[in-house]
Order: C-alpha cells, then sequence, then structure tokens
C-alpha cells in the first residue's frame, strides 16, 4: 500500500477485455499533477481500449488491477463519477450531443449562476479559438474535426480536471489548431498541475506538450519507456519488431 495515497493518476497491473476478449494485458502508469505522459504505439495496440477502460467507458470491462486517483480506488465507478473525481478524457473521436448545447452542460456542470457561466465559456472559447457562435449550438454537432478538438479542450479547461487523458488530440488538426490545443494544455499544466496521458502518433505534439516520460505501447501493455527523447527516436525508426495488435 505504501505510496498509493499519493497524488497521482496510478494504473496499477490494469487488464480490461472488449466484446469478450483481454485487450488490455496488465498497465502500470503512474502519473503525477504537473506530469505529461506520452503513450505511442501501432494501431490496434490497445491505446484507445485504456483511455475508455481509464473513463469507464460502458463496454470496456476491467478484469484485473486498478486505477487510483490521488489514492482514491475509481475502478468500479461508472464514467460521470470518475469525472467528479477529476478524471476527464478527450476523446479520439469526440461524441456529439443533439440538443445539448456548451451553455447547457456547464450550467449542469459548474453550478454557478447562468451569466458567470456564460462568461466563463466566452472567455475560454476566444482564449482557444473557439467561434462563440458554437457555444450555442449541440455539442459538437455539424462541427469540424479541429472544432470539436479545441471544443474538447475548452471543456478540459472550464470544468477543473485534475487528470487528462487525451486519446489522438492531435488526429486531423491544421498546424494551427494544433499549436493552440497542445499551448492550452500544456499552460494548465504549468499553471494548475494538471496531470496529461496524451496518446499520440506523431512527436508534433509533444513539442509542443514536452512530455516527461513517453511509454511504448504495443500489444496491450507498456513495453518501454523513456525521457523525450525516445518519441524522437521511434518516429524515425518505427516501432520494429512486436509493435501490432496482439
Ligand atoms: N468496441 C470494440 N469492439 C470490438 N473490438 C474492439 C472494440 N474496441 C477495441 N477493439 C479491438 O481492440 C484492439 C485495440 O483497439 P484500440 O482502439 O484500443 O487500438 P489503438 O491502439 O487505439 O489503435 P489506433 O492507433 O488505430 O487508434 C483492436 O484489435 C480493436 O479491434
Ligand atoms: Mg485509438
Amino acid at each position: 500500500m505504501s505510496g498509493s495515497d499519493a497524488k497521482a493518476l496510478r494504473l496499477e497491473g490494469l487488464r480490461a477485455e472488449v466484446v469478450g476478449k483481454e485487450i488490455l494485458h496488465g498497465v502500470d502508469l503512474v502519473i503525477r499533477p504537473g506530469e505529461v505522459h506520452a503513450i505511442m504505439g501501432p494501431n490496434g495496440s490497445g491505446k484507445t481500449t485504456l483511455a475508455s477502460a481509464v473513463m469507464g467507458k460502458p463496454g470496456y470491462k476491467v478484469t484485473g488491477g486498478r486505477i487510483l486517483v490521488d489514492g482514491e480506488d475509481v475502478t468500479g465507478l461508472p464514467t460521470h463519477e470518475r469525472a467528479r473525481k477529476g478524471l476527464f478524457l478527450i476523446s479520439q473521436y469526440p461524441a456529439e450531443l443533439p440538443g445539448v448545447s456548451f451553455v447547457d452542460l456547464a450550467e449542469q456542470v459548474l453550478d454557478r449562476e447562468p451569466a458567470v457561466v456564460g462568461s466563463t465559456l466566452v472567455a475560454e472559447a476566444e482564449r482557444i479559438g473557439l467561434k462563440p457562435e458554437l457555444l450555442g449550438r449541440s455539442v459538437n454537432v455539424g462541427f469540424s474535426g479541429g472544432e470539436k478538438k479545441r471544443a474538447e479542450t475548452m471543456q478540459l479547461a472550464i470544468f477543473g480536471a485534475r487528470y487528462a487523458v487525451l486519446d489522438e488530440l492531435d488526429s486531423g488538426l491544421d498546424i494551427d489548431a494544433l499549436r493552440d490545443v497542445a499551448r492550452r494544455i500544456a499552460e494548465m499544466v504549468r499553471a494548475e498541475g494538471i496531470g496529461v496521458l496524451a496518446i499520440t502518433h506523431y512527436s508534433r505534439l509533444l513539442q509542443e506538450l514536452k512530455p516527461d516520460k513517453v511509454h511504448v505501447f504495443a500489444a496491450g501493455r507498456v513495453v518501454r519507456s523513456g525521457g523525450p527523447e525516445l518519441a524522437v527516436e521511434l518516429e524515425r525508426t518505427g516501432y520494429g519488431e512486436g509493435g501490432g495488435a496482439d
């Protein structure tokens, strides 16, 4: 038990299955406040499964191990309870919420007067480069790929998460959008001390996010860990043998 109550997002021997098949075969990671950890790994190696299992997405069944948030075991909790404990996931494919606007969502989550919620949203939208007129529309419905990722980053900023899992935040983003969202997240790391687990295929995102650690993920487990230089090496050499699924 020693150290398990220290402030961190801690994965201990995490195993998870999807549609009856084990995809995660025991993942150990410790992300402390103010740290950025990157996960890189081939398509189908289980990175999205890891993000989904951490967030408690239905359909992803944890079959072994634990997920701890600042020492508290959240493994059995539903997604909204995990969010309340400080976890936030930016999905590879952000969900659309027809009929629910950002204003509706923020009023539910923030529990402040509508005027305060409105001005918080507008300020954050401007900061992240999201057109304010999108705030009144259904969340992510009809948004471009870049608008979705900016909008998710805005939510991360206003909902006060302590640990963020970013599943390919950079996919589908143009150069300006990538820089804007990455810089905003780097600022949250610096100013608010959030911990970040950033899943990515490219070192470009990491040039902005500046990870403390880079982990190579293959066939459902972490197979190698190193410093930021590992991302550059991987981009040059590829994953080599033993990379792909299973
Ligand atoms: N809902 C699901 N139904 C069936 N199989 C799934 C489901 N989710 C994941 N899998 C399988 O689990 C394995 C890991 O998928 P996952 O999406 O976690 O990979 P990934 O590392 O995120 O890949 P990518 O880099 O392409 O995003 C794959 O073989 C995938 O087909
Ligand atoms: Mg994925």
